[in-house]
Order: C-alpha cells, then sequence, then structure tokens
C-alpha cells in the first residue's frame, strides 16, 4: 500500500490533470484571455501546466473521490476542505490555477489567481502547509530551472508565478519564485543544492522586484536573513515599477534579458539608496549620507567586504577610511 505522501502525490497529479483540461472548456475563457492577455500562448501555459478551477463547489472534489481518494487525502493535501455544512468542498474556485512542482517535477501544490474583481478572497491563493507543501521552501519553477542553474551559477528570484513565466520564455530559465511568502533561509538552503554546489565557485543569487518601495524591502530584508551569501546577492530593479512580466509585455523579451544582466550587488544597492538621499556637495549632507550607511555596513558580517566598501565609499564621499570605520564600529 502506498504511502501517505504517495497517495498526496498522486491527487495532485490528478488535480493537475483535472485542472489543465478544465482550461480547455468554454467557461474558461477569462482564464484563457487572462494568460493571452499576459503575453502567454498555448505553448507556454502547457509548459507550465496552467489549468482553470471551475466554478463549482466541489467538482474537483468528486472527481477525485470518484477516482479513490478519501475524503481525509483529499482534505491532507490542501485540495479540499469541509464546509460549514461538513460536506467537501473544493478549495480552490473561478480561479487560474499554476501547479507548484518540487525540484523533480512532482506537483506538490497550486498557486490560484482570482480572475473575477467582485469575488471574494484574496487575489492569489495558495495550497496550505500540508505533508508535501512547505511555503517556507517552496520555489515556483524549480523543476524548470535547476539544470540552467546548476549550469550557469546563477538563480533570479522574482515575485510571481508570471513573472517566473516571462523570464522563462524571455531567455532566464533561471528564474524561481517564492509563493506568497517573503525569500529565506530555507529557499537558500534549497537552491543550495543547485547552485552552490556546482562547479561556479561565484554563483550569484539575483533578486529583481518591482521597482515599488514594497519590492526594495523585500530584497533588503533578504539581506538581513542571509549573511553567508551576502557577497554573492544581487539585486535587478525593473524600471518604472514594471515587473518582469509587464516588462517583458511593453518592452519585450530583450528588455528582460538586459534588466537581469545589469544586476548590482545588493550592498552597494542598499547603500546608494541611502546616499542618493542626501547632497553630497554639502559637508552635512556627506555627514549625513555617512551616518546613513554605517549602520548598513554594520550589518554585514563578511569583515573583507565591509573594507571593500569603506574604501569605495569614503572616496566618494571624500572621507578618510578611518572616519568611515569608525562609524561603521560605532553603529554596530
Ligand atoms: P498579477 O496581476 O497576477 O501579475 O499580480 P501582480 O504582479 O500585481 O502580483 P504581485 O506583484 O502583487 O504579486 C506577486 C506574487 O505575490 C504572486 O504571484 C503571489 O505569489 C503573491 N501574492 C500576491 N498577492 C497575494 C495575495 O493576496 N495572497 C497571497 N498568498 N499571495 C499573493
Ligand atoms: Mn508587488
Ligand atoms: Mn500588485
Ligand atoms: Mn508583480
Ligand atoms: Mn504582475
Amino acid at each position: 500500500q502506498p504511502g501517505l505522501k504517495q497517495r498526496l502525490l498522486d491527487a495532485h497529479a490528478a488535480a493537475a490533470e483535472f485542472y489543465t483540461s478544465g482550461l480547455l472548456k468554454p467557461e474558461a475563457q477569462i482564464a484563457r484571455q487572462f494568460l493571452t492577455g499576459r503575453g502567454f500562448d498555448r505553448d507556454a501555459a502547457a509548459t507550465f501546466g496552467c489549468g482553470y478551477a471551475p466554478d463549482s463547489w466541489d467538482a474537483l472534489s468528486k472527481h477525485l473521490r470518484s477516482k479513490g481518494f478519501s475524503a481525509e487525502e483529499l482534505t491532507n493535501a490542501g485540495l479540499s476542505k469541509p464546509s460549514r455544512s461538513g460536506s467537501l468542498i473544493d478549495r480552490f474556485r473561478r480561479r487560474l490555477v499554476w501547479p507548484i512542482r518540487d525540484s523533480s517535477g512532482a506537483t506538490i501544490g497550486f498557486g490560484a489567481r482570482k480572475l473575477f474583481e467582485d469575488d471574494q478572497g484574496p487575489k492569489y491563493l495558495n495550497t496550505p502547509e500540508t505533508p508535501l507543501y512547505k511555503k517556507s521552501q517552496v520555489l515556483y519553477g524549480i523543476d524548470l530551472a535547476r539544470r540552467e542553474i546548476a549550469k550557469s551559477g546563477r538563480v533570479v528570484i522574482v515575485e510571481g508565478y508570471t513573472d517566473v513565466m516571462a523570464c522563462h520564455l524571455a531567455g532566464v530559465p533561471v528564474a524561481v519564485a517564492t509563493c506568497g511568502t517573503a525569500f529565506g533561509s530555507e529557499h537558500i538552503r534549497v537552491l543550495r543544492r543547485f547552485l552552490f554546489d556546482s562547479e561556479s565557485a561565484d554563483g550569484r543569487i539575483i533578486f529583481t522586484f518591482d521597482g515599488d518601495e514594497a519590492g526594495q524591502r523585500a530584497a533588503l530584508k533578504a539581506f538581513d536573513e542571509e549573511q553567508r551569501f551576502v557577497s554573492q546577492t544581487y539585486i535587478a530593479v525593473t524600471p518604472g515599477g514594471q515587473d518582469p512580466c509587464e516588462l517583458r509585455q511593453s518592452a519585450g523579451d530583450a528588455a528582460v534579458r538586459e534588466l537581469i544582466e545589469r544586476h548590482t550587488p545588493l550592498v552597494q544597492f542598499a547603500l546608494d539608496r541611502e546616499i542618493a538621499k542626501h547632497d553630497l556637495d554639502t559637508a552635512e549632507g556627506r555627514l549625513h549620507a555617512i551616518r546613513a550607511i554605517a549602520p548598513l555596513l554594520a550589518r554585514v558580517k563578511d569583515r573583507g567586504l565591509v573594507e571593500e566598501y569603506i574604501g569605495d565609499y569614503a572616496g566618494r564621499l571624500g572621507k578618510e577610511k578611518a572616519e568611515l570605520r569608525r562609524a561603521v564600529a560605532g553603529a554596530a
């Protein structure tokens, strides 16, 4: 008898098939329109396994029950949940769904986007924590990206499902996304298997976020979390607040590739962002700039890297290295 996890994997495989065949039905026109509107054709939808969760309380649950899955298995899988009246209902309804696969390509969960503005619930819904799905470890797209990540020694972290699709189609096949959660140390642990155990000692983690404040804050937070790889962490900020999917649509595939190529070391990005707030033509401005960047440098634990930046930024601010070094020590 197959174990619990295998049963849940089997249920997910059957659900993925149910959703993808659902995308072809007349009622899924709005889902197909969403994909087309985002620049994704049939092939792209097939590669990424996009599907449609129908406008029904229990179509998937009934389908999977008829295939021999128990109510308990479907609940454990996160595919169904008990309604208030106790009957089994589908978790995802009237939504576009993306299968979330592990690195071997097995579906372990789903991400589901609202298609009707007036529907209840958040814009995106994800599978809850299950024996298969650990949101702090899940990276959407890892199945498609892992080989290229190992080969190139690079990984690109984007925000959403559509951004992963856009990057892959634009010729950036190393893109992955967290699924409705912040990038953290457990994601790094998953990536290390592909990224840092490869031949490339210079593995790079490149974050791209919406050029908006929230995206930038997310990148800086990642930098707090993952000190060990701070010298291997980079950021590519999208122009005008666009995400990679929007950039691809407005400016084309080459623009997405160029965005990724123009990545800046995360530490430099953070320092420049502070410095830009000050007028370096005045003594006061330079002083405040030093006071602003000292705490950032104090957070970097790699002493060699800090020394490099002290050298660079002391020069730029017209200060002695010793003065900046003292400010950093004082901010620690
Ligand atoms: P699209 O219109 O789908 O392109 O959305 P967007 O580009 O405005 O998405 P946004 O940048 O807000 O979100 C990117 C990713 O964050 C999504 O792919 C989701 O994984 C996640 N996300 C966004 N909104 C929600 C939400 O309401 N709940 C959850 N759990 N995740 C969300
Ligand atoms: Mn955003
Ligand atoms: Mn948004
Ligand atoms: Mn976005
Ligand atoms: Mn978007």
